[in-house]
């Protein structure tokens, strides 16, 4: 393998601490970087490399990734981290940047192959592709032969406009087929596994439409708050944190065409026809379709503002007006401070045309289920129905389930490390591409505009959230 140098933005933040520096040590463990890597991690803070390293073996030791902390990999492992304080709106830290490479590689920086990981707030990415080319580290016309990509985190963007905004800024400095657009979700191997359990099983894809579904229910659930990120989330707020990226990404692997094959772009095109296909929210339905919520004393957290309007939680019935999807709603509920932390998509079948056995509504609870537990089990399991042992005809519902603990004890790679893998071999099919981003914002856009400054509802702590939201089920 060749070498190569991952430079991280925001190397002291959460995300580095808690996800990216875990799985760049499992992905050095299991021998998939080169011999002579390099980490560079950037940050505003005046760090010599060794007390960065000391905060990374921190991190570790906090968050140790799926090979748990391994005190013989540590020193190498920090051996091959580096620091550069850089402050993202000032030139001189990439001209730093740029020499620190250039030390490593012995040669002139701009031929060694470069990924960058924007662990930072989207809205400086405009600054730090623009900084970057300054310094001769852009991604366009290489005068030689190496290598630049960028991994660019949610969300891409706040809206339509600004994502395209976003898109043209680091456009001007890489090409599309170096733009890493991450939604760490579709790094899960009970995601991607949507793909293959509908597309390599015989017996499900052709009931997997509006014949025989009757609904789908996706929930991202969390049982914890804000945490210490009032300030990001007085931003973001849920609809943008959650709704359009994960819970629209589930949503499009669940409604898919089959791809023409699987290179990223066939995958990628499919995903993308089914954001396309989501009928935009009106005032008109509104009312009935969406609830956003707010859990009771979010307004107290830290860096919130007392009078704050974000939303921790939002029910929302979709519809996708395809050939496939027509009339099938798609209840997607998602939210902070719920009463337990699960990632789960249901999949009802329709009832059979008779009901011979009782009790008489049987079918409520004894319709065909195919459940895809995301987080934290990892599991598909399939509901039907059967006899109670007894005298009387009547029927009860039970569960066939597979467990990737039990079937694959020990295997299986963290979301991050996934990713990160797939961006240094250039695989892109799990990466978003610019146009599902935009659909994705078109249809939060409508929602936003549909709500009309709508207030959200307050909702106990550890509980389903708004009352209302059971409305949306109709
Ligand atoms: N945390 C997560 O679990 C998570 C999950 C998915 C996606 N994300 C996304 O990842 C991004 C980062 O999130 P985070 O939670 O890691 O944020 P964070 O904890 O606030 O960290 C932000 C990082 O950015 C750096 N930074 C901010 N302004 C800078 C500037 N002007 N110059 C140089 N560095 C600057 C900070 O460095 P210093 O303060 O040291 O200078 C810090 O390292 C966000 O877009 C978020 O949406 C986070």
């Amino acid at each position: 393998m060749e070498n190569f140098s991952i430079v991280i933005f925001g190397a002291t933040g959460d995300l580095a601490r808690r996800k990216l520096f875990p799985s760049v040590f499992d992905l050095f463990r299991y021998g998939h970087l080169p011999e002579e890597y390099r980490v560079i991690g950037t940050g505003r803070r005046d760090l010599s490399h060794e007390a960065f390293r000391r905060t990374v073996l921190e991190a570790l030791r906090a968050s140790p990734g799926a090979g748990g902390f391994d005190e013989e990999a540590i020193a190498p492992f920090l051996r091959r981290i580096f620091y550069v304080r850089l402050d993202i709106s000032e030139p001189e830290g990439y001209h730093r940047l740029h020499r620190e490479i250039m030390d490593a590689s012995g040669q002139s920086g701009v031929c060694t192959h470069l990924l960058y990981y924007l662990a930072v707030s989207p809205g400086l990415l405009p600054l730090i592709v623009r900084n970057l080319q300054a310094a001769g580290l852009g991604g366009k016309n290489l005068p030689c032969r190496g290598w630049r990509k960028i991994i660019v985190e949610k969300p891409f963007g706040r809206d339509l406009e600004s994502a395209r905004a976003l898109n043209a800024a680091v456009g001007e400095v890489f090409n599309e087929d170096q733009i890493f657009r991450i939604d760490h979700y579709l790094g899960k191997e009970t995601v991607q596994n949507i793909l293959v359990f509908r597309f390599s099983n015989g017996i499900f894809e052709p009931l997997w439409n509006r014949h025989y579904i009757s609904s789908v229910q996706i929930t991202i659930a969390e049982d914890f708050g804000i945490r210490d990120r009032g300030a990001f989330y007085e931003e973001v707020g849920l609809l943008r944190d959650i709704i359009q990226n994960h819970a629209l990404q589930l949503l499009a692997s669940v409604a898919m065409e089959p791809p023409v094959d699987l290179s990223a772009d066939s995958v990628r095109d499919e995903k993308s026809k089914v954001l396309r296909s989501i009928r935009r929210h009106t005032p008109a339905d509104a009312g009935t379709a969406i609830v956003l919520g707010q859990y009771e004393g979010y307004r107290e957290e830290k860096d919130v503002d007392p009078r704050s309007e974000v939303e921790t939680f939002a029910a929302i019935r979709f519809f996708v007006d395809n050939w496939r999807w027509q009339g099938v709603p798609f209840y997607v509920k998602a939210g902070k401070n719920l009463g337990e932390t699960r990632t789960r998509i249901v999949i009802t079948f329709k009832c059979p045309p008779q009901n011979f056995f009782g009790p008489s509504d049987s079918c409520g609870y004894t319709a065909n289920q195919v459940v895809m537990t995301i987080q934290p089990e990892e599991t598909i399991a399939l509901r039907f129905g059967t006899k109670r042992p007894g005298e009387a005809v009547e029927t009860d519902p039970v569960y066939m389930k597979f467990d990737y603990r039990d079937s694959f004890p020990g295997e299986g790679l963290t979301a991050y490390h996934r990713l990160l893998l797939d961006a240094i071999t250039g695989d892109r099919m799990n990466f978003i591409r610019q146009d599902s981003v935009e659909h994705a914002w078109e249809v939060v856009d409508a929602i936003r505009h549909a709500l009309d400054g709508r207030h959200p509802e307050p909702y106990p702590i550890h509980s389903d959230g708004p009352a209302s939201a059971s409305g949306i089920y109709g």
